[in-house]
């Protein structure tokens, strides 16, 4: 992927960052943008307590964060973006929060499908349908039939969505193919599992920003995560802004991805073979 960031875009970005031992130059590195960005949008509660609002404020407001990163990707030509919504473990939180995320939910799907096609982008949903209320379905079903042509990013919403569940569902439809003889148990591979995923046919995440502080991946995308270089904010989501956001991705332009191997520009070596 070759787009550019804007130098707009770059110029105001945090470089704290940036300047590690490994940093090329920033501007030049923006070159190198990421295909797909996972987000774990965290600190909605906290940041509405901060202010001596209730924990839902938080999440009303995260929507306009959701707006402006969906925006940028589309931009910038990215082509994917997963944003977590809601995880499997996300249900042992009070009713009264749920009934609003849900509530949140419907009416994102609803008020945002004219921007959503506006920007081009192409709804997809990954997570366990059975535990959503039906009036969210059908919203649901809706934006993504609509916009399912649509060249934009593909905006992928994560809902009810936990990675080893994930595996899970993955490891009985491996099963299932093989007891009705259509797969031989010797060429399961690592491909075969990838098509199984709910991200089948996204490409994996390079780069994963979890905003809140925390430094934990709380059950995301375990095995699309593999290789993705990660950034942490601080920031609580709906704080989250554009020039965080390029400061993300610059920062990602200037990791050295070496997938195990050695760098593209190797150093000396200290074993002097010949
Ligand atoms: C993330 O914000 C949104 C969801 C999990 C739905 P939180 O609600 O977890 O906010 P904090 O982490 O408690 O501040
Ligand atoms: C992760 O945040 C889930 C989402 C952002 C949807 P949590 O707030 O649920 O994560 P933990 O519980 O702090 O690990
Ligand atoms: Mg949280």
């Amino acid at each position: 992927m070759n787009a550019k960031i804007p130098d707009s875009k770059i110029s105001d970005a945090t470089s704290s960052e940036t300047d590690d031992a490994h940093s090329a130059d920033p501007k030049a590195a923006a070159n190198r943008l990421p295909d797909h960005v996972a987000i774990i949008m965290d600190g909605n509660g906290r940041w509405a307590q901060s202010r001596g609002m209730p924990r839902i404020e938080g999440h009303r407001r995260g929507v306009d964060s959701v707006r402006m990163v969906s925006e940028t990707c589309t931009e910038l030509g990215i082509e994917a973006v997963t944003l977590y919504c809601l995880s499997s473990e996300n249900w042992k939180r009070p009713k009264a929060e749920l009934e609003f995320l849900m509530q949140l939910l419907e009416q994102y799907l609803v008020e945002e499908r004219e921007l959503i096609m506006k920007q081009g982008l192409r709804l997809k949903v990954i997570g366990r349908r059975d535990r959503l209320p039906a009036s969210v379905l059908v919203e649901m079903d809706k934006t993504i039939e609509v916009s399912s042509d649509n060249p934009g990013t593909q905006l992928v919403l994560a809902i009810d969505y936990g990675g080893r569940d994930e595996l899970a569902m993955a490891a009985r439809s491996i099963c299932r193919d093989v007891q009705a003889g259509l797969l031989d148990v010797d060429t399961i591979d690592e491909e075969t599992i990838t098509n199984r995923l709910y991200t089948a046919g996204l490409p994996d995440v390079d780069l994963m920003i979890r905003t809140g502080g925390e430094m934990r991946v709380s059950n995301f995308l375990l095995w699309q995560l593999s290789y993705a270089e990660l950034w942490v904010t601080e920031t609580c989501w709906p704080d989250f802004d554009r020039q965080e956001f390029a400061a993300a991705l610059e920062s990602f332009g200037c990791r050295d991805r070496r997938f195990g191997g050695l760098s593209e520009t190797p150093v000396e070596s200290t074993f002097g073979e010949t």
